[in-house]
């Protein structure tokens, strides 16, 4: 079973996300082991402190070293081996579904949520595999990008979705957007649902989809469109 361990300063705020919907169930069913790390319980400052300013000056506070490196040591512990670890920061480098694909085959993930103006460089150095973004605009803390992550590498955890189609036939997982979906009734607000869906015939209705995908796809997102008709025609050589 994947085990992931999240390092905050609000466990709190991570637990509620969690607890509930899809990865809520999973871990209540044990097929996912999440849990939250408070990483002030790891500081040995009597005010419980865990930020300091930053040598060199400058505006914000830094996070230290100590407090996230026992916390860690405490982790290693509990799972009995070094997880792989990340450590949420701008910074990182971008998370894309086929980074979570990645990371969902992992066995042991340990995920740092950084607050105030960043982490002292040297429990990084020390201790981080890499640092992933999820995308380019700055948020107060790592908190909602491990959720982020966490939501989407879980959901591809065997047996946290009903079956791999669920998501093997969605936005990113090909690299195309998804085509549109239709359900009852079959006319709403004067609108009909496009007939092929209703003929029961798999081909065209498959063909009709992929359509649709590349269409939506090359308006909304020339760049994986692109992508995409290149890999075609280089997989074709
Ligand atoms: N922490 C603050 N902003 C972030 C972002 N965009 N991605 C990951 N971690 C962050």
């Amino acid at each position: 079973m994947m085990r992931i361990r999240v390092a905050t300063l609000f466990p709190e705020m991570c637990e509620t996300v969690l607890s509930e919907s899809i990865i809520g169930r999973a871990r209540k069913k044990g097929i996912i082991d999440i849990s939250c790390v408070q990483i002030r319980d790891y500081t040995e400052d009597k005010h419980r402190r865990v930020d300091d300013i930053p040598y060199g000056g400058g505006m914000g506070m830094v996070m230290q070293a100590e407090p996230i490196y026992n916390c860690y040591k405490s982790v290693c512990e509990q799972l009995n081996c070094k997880p792989h670890t990340i450590y949420m920061t701008p910074k990182g480098i971008p998370l894309t579904q086929s980074k979570a694909v990645e990371l969902s085959r992992k066995k042991d993930i340990f995920i740092i949520c950084g607050h105030y103006e960043g982490v002292d460089q040297r429990v990084i150095n020390k201790i981080v595999d890499e640092e992933i973004s999820i995308g380019d605009y700055v948020l107060t803390g790592g908190e909602l990008p491990a959720l982020v992550l966490i939501d989407s590498v879980a959901r591809m955890c065997d047996g946290v979705l009903s079956s791999p189609e669920c998501f093997e036939d969605e936005s990113h997982f090909n690299g195309l957007l998804e085509y549109p979906q239709y359900t009852r009734p079959e006319i709403w607000e004067n609108e009909a649902v496009p007939s092929v869906l209703l003929s029961g015939h798999h081909k065209n209705i498959a063909d009709w989809r992929h359509q649709k995908s590349l269409e939506i796809t090359k308006e909304r997102r020339p760049d994986l469109y692109e992508k995409y008709t290149k890999k075609l025609l280089t997989d074709k050589k």
